[in-house]
């Protein structure tokens, strides 16, 4: 095992998972028990951010709590349990050139998904919206080396553009067959609004607070256009972007 410290806030964890590593899909999750005690009790939810080859996943995380704080503090040797791969991912499929935008530790699971499309030879233009430069500078060199054309947004306007990463999306959006979203939800409204209008399918990876990951406790709801509620864990955490009742 191996965590680096890319930004402020923002690691990248590094670990032997040989079980969990081929089986795995971009979009798909983890739930790890952050301690090997009962201190959080509840395992916490991460995407797969990256398979670096067969046997190895790493995971990208922002410390915002007891789990990832534990997290962050983890030391070679030290044994990891995790729970995976869960969950439905993006669907690669045919379609060029794509647009992939993330907001924030949203970027985690589109690193994996770039590198699955570049694997297909799919074009891919990425749009990375962050609060400061300095948690983008690691992560657009990976996009870059992953063969993306990358523009970035920052709320403080230290890099980029200064504003939304949104804002860059509708200049784009005309040339894309697909568009793929990770962030916060105001960030994946708009995107879904703005796809739906230019009539471009738009997949979007969501967040819920997560007790088992696995469909038994139900609490990881978001409400759905037909469906009532929709489980994060199960139906998603990526669903298409029109089955999403966005305004509640
Ligand atoms: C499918 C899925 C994939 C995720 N992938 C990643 C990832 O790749 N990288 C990453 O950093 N985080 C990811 N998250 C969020 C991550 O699970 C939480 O940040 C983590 O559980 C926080 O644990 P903690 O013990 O540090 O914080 P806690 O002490 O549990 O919480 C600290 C604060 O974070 C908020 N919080 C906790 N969990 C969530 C959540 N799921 N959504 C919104 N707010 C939350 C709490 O309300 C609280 O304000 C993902 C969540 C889901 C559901
Ligand atoms: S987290 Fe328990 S049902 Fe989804």
């Amino acid at each position: 095992m191996a965590v680096e410290q890319l930004a402020d806030t923002f690691y990248r964890l590094t670990l032997a998972a040989p079980q969990i590593a081929p089986a795995s899909h971009p979009g798909q999750f983890v739930m790890v028990a952050c301690s090997p005690g009962l201190n959080p009790l509840l395992r916490r939810p991460f995407s797969v951010h990256r398979r670096c080859d067969p046997d190895r996943i790493q995971l990208l995380f922002r410390v915002v709590g007891q789990g990832t704080e534990l997290l962050a503090a983890k030391k070679p040797g030290d044994v990891l349990n995790l729970i995976g791969p869960l969950g439905r991912g993006f669907t690669v499929d045919a379609a060029d050139p794509v647009c992939l935008i993330g907001g924030g530790i949203g970027i985690a699971p589109l690193l994996f998904l770039a590198e699955q499309l570049r694997m297909t030879r799919r074009a891919c233009t990425v749009l990375l919206g962050s609060r400061t430069a300095a948690e983008l500078y690691r992560l657009t060199a990976d996009f870059i080396e992953c063969g993306c054309e990358v523009e970035i947004a920052t709320d403080d306007g230290s890099a980029g553009y200064h504003g939304l990463v949104t804002d860059l999306l509708p200049r784009r959006l005309s040339a894309m067959k697909r568009c793929y979203a990770c962030g916060p939800k105001p960030m994946m409204a708009t995107t879904a609004l703005l796809c739906q209008a230019a009539r471009v399918p738009c997949q979007v990876s969501l967040e819920a607070h997560m007790a088992c990951g696995l469909g038994a406790c139900l609490g990881c709801t978001v409400h759905g256009v037909e469906n009532g509620y929709l489980h994060i864990c199960r139906q998603g955490p990526v669903l298409n972007a029109e089955e999403v009742a966005w305004n509640r």
